[in-house]
């Protein structure tokens, strides 16, 4: 590390281009996702079951992004219903939240964010339509300010002139803005402190292809797009110091669930001598959750596999499994960087120490 970097020198604003969910007062706009990076295009939910719709199709993704939006969707849910008081408000939005926390089951961040919002309800007073506006608005601000912060409190742990390897999106597109693990190369290529990024084509949706290296594209950040096979190969070069990765939930031992491929990517860097940082805020904890072993992983249609931009690849009749997230244990992992401070080498003892008990 090189404490001569200044960590003031962030432009922010530079990285504030990229918002994928915009409240109009009314509806709720999500860049959707699908159409990246050819279409700019902007979905308009008037509903609930609009925005669970759009989760469950990954036109917006990302685990920060989908709680921040399910927040949204309870505003939407809120004005559907005719409730007397905040109390027979919170009865008759349960369906709607249900629904909403269905969408996926893998990022803790959705039944957070609902959970949030449940919880304002209940303190509602007559306007509980407006606080509940206000917290879904609260929610994404913090997000934000959480994505900044860990942004510097990764760099910090990068040495100046490093190269590293990241996997799928999340970035401003997975998150209110900034980014987590994207926040942290943001923050490193700003100090020096990274100069070269590298980011994993993540089959099968295509995450990094299709969204990393464009969103890196709209902040001038030179990135080089590998097939996720070619990972192992590139730690063997020495080309990278650190894989630095997202999260969709962080277990109680310090357990990662994230983008399907993220435990192949520990395994190659434990071999070859890289470190793992994850980041994520401390919404994608879940301390309720002992160890990866009890996390549900999303499967999705294999129908994901079968082709390449609407080009179907693979023979007619073929089967696969489509898993879309995996546990890394905390023994391969370096670092977590949440807003609260980075945990090294975690393990149950140092969460508890850093997150209390549910
Ligand atoms: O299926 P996705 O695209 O929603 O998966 C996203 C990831 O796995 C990200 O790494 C994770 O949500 C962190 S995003 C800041």
């Amino acid at each position: 590390m090189n404490d001569s970097i200044d960590n003031d020198s962030i432009d922010y604003a530079r990285y504030d281009r990229i918002r994928p969910i915009r409240w109009t007062g009314s509806a709720l706009e999500l860049l959707d996702q699908r159409q990246l990076p050819f279409k700019v295009e902007y979905l308009t939910c008037t509903s609930s079951d609009e925005v669970a719709a759009a989760i469950h199709a990954l036109a917006v993704r990302g685990a920060p992004a989908i709680g921040i939006a399910a927040a949204w969707g309870v505003v939407l849910a809120a004005r559907e219903i005719v409730a007397a008081d905040p109390a027979e408000a919170l009865a008759r939005l349960e369906p709607a939240l249900q629904r909403l926390n269905a969408a996926r089951p893998t990022a803790v961040n959705l039944a957070w964010a609902l959970q949030r919002m449940r919880t304002a309800l209940r303190a509602a007073g007559n306007d509980w339509r407006g606080m509940l506006e206000l917290e879904a608005l609260a929610i994404a601000e913090e997000d934000l300010a959480a994505n900044r912060l860990m942004g510097t409190l990764g760099a910090a742990l990068i040495a100046p002139g490093s190269g590293v390897l990241t996997h799928c999106n999340t970035g401003s597109l997975a998150t209110a803005g900034f980014g987590t693990a994207l926040g942290v190369i943001r923050a490193g290529v700003a100090q020096g402190r990274i100069g070269k990024v590298y980011a994993g084509e993540t089959r099968p949706w295509l995450q990094g292809a299709r969204l990393t290296v464009w969103e890196l594209q709209q902040d001038d950040i030179p990135a080089t797009l590998i097939a996720d096979s070619a990972a192992s190969h590139l730690m063997k070069t020495g080309a990278v110091q650190w894989v630095v990765v997202g999260a969709d939930r962080i277990c109680a031992n310090g357990d990662v669930a994230n983008k399907i491929g993220t435990y192949q990517l520990a395994i190659t860097a434990h071999h070859h001598g890289v470190k793992v940082m994850v980041v994520a805020p401390s919404s994608t904890v879940d301390m309720a959750t002992a160890s990866g072993e009890s996390i549900e992983i999303e499967e999705r249609e294999p129908g994901e596999m079968f082709g390449i931009g609407g080009v179907r690849t693979v023979a007619e009749g073929i089967s696969a499994w489509n898993p879309v997230f995996d546990v890394t244990p905390a023994a391969l992992i370096d670092a977590i960087v949440t807003e609260k401070g980075v945990i090294e080498r975690p393990d149950e003892e140092k969460m508890r120490a850093a997150f209390s008990a549910p």
